[in-house]
């Protein structure tokens, strides 16, 4: 597969990326999994930085997962990228969480370090944060309230990451209402679950709406919401990335808002993981953006 190189540097092919046997592993454990662009991606960082190392999707079934897990050192892996549904349950399996994490309370990224131990760590706050702050330098100055739709692992993230920010009120709006208020529980007085219901009576105080839930995803259900209500200098994130503008964004744009699509986010919570792994920080460039976003629909 040829890939195009924006820095205007000579072109190469990711089939050129020939690995030897002593290629380190790495990868993304979920299911279903097949959706996934962290293959593309880090496959493309892999070659652009002449890595010996080979990036894999593992969809595994919830009774394999932790037999798997546990093999996976043995199998020669470095690390991987754990998805859904396995991001809270890798927990217990871990020798040692980083401090981000524990607060976070799940985990998207393994580390199987030399000495044996079993490392998780949290990379979707950093995406979140980098991703915001491209499509708005400072945006933590400008929200004072915030409004998550979901209560999954990304909203605990996401959560985490507007406290850090010093976000004074962020509500938390779910289907089901016990795990807005867990993560309520969990984050302290600043963060209010609502009822799903209840979200739009916020519109008119938000500054930052972000939807985590897998409404408007390609092939699943839109996501219903009104955004005229909506401050006219609210921003809008999606952390859905397929498509890449979904309904939410569209309307929001098409309303005046600044709009943040989710694709930015998975970048750099990879770029953040690919560094753990690989000892590099991977080069975000045009191309990469241009390569994933040609593969969404
Ligand atoms: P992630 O780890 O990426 O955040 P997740 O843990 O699977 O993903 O969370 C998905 C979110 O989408 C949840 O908040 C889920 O709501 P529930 O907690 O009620 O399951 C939300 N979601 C999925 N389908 C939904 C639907 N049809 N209507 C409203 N919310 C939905």
């Amino acid at each position: 597969m040829a890939l195009i190189q924006a820095d205007g540097a000579k072109p190469y092919s990711c089939g050129n990326h020939l690995i030897s046997g002593m290629a380190k592993l790495a990868g993304v454990i979920g299911d279903p999994i097949g959706h996934s662009l962290s293959p593309a991606m880090h496959g493309y960082w892999l070659a652009r930085h002449g890595i010996d190392a080979a990036y894999v999707p593992l969809a595994i079934k919830p009774q394999h997962f932790e037999s798997v897990f546990r093999e996976l050192p043995k199998l020669g892996f470095c690390g991987v990228n754990i998805t859904i549904p396995y991001k809270e349950l890798v927990m217990p399996l871990l020798d040692e969480v980083e401090p981000e994490a524990e607060q976070i309370g799940a985990v998207n990224t393994v580390i199987f370090k030399d000495n044996g131990k079993i490392l998780g760590a949290n990379t979707d706050g950093f995406g979140f944060r980098v991703a915001m702050s491209e499509a708005m330098p400072r945006w933590e100055k400008q929200v004072k309230t915030a409004l998550i739709l979901g209560a999954g692992g990304a909203t605990h993230a996401i959560v985490h990451e507007l406290q850090r920010a010093k976000i004074n009120t962020i509500y938390v709006a779910n289907r089901t209402f016990e795990k807005a208020e867990a993560i309520a529980q969990r984050f302290g007085k600043k963060v209010t679950a609502l009822p799903w219901e209840e979200q739009d009576a916020q519109h008119r105080e938000v500054d930052l709406l972000v939807n985590t839930t897998s409404l408007g995803m390609l092939h699943e259900l839109p996501l219903e919401i009104d955004v005229r209500n909506l401050k006219p200098s609210a921003m809008v994130m999606d952390a859905v990335y397929n498509p890449l503008e979904t309904d939410l964004l569209r309307k929001a744009r098409q309303n005046g808002h600044l709009t943040v699509s989710g694709l930015g986010m998975l970048i750099h919570q990879g770029r953040a993981a690919f560094q753990r792994w690989f000892g590099i920080d991977p080069k975000v460039d045009e191309a990469i953006k241009v390569i994933l976003a040609s593969r969404l629909s």
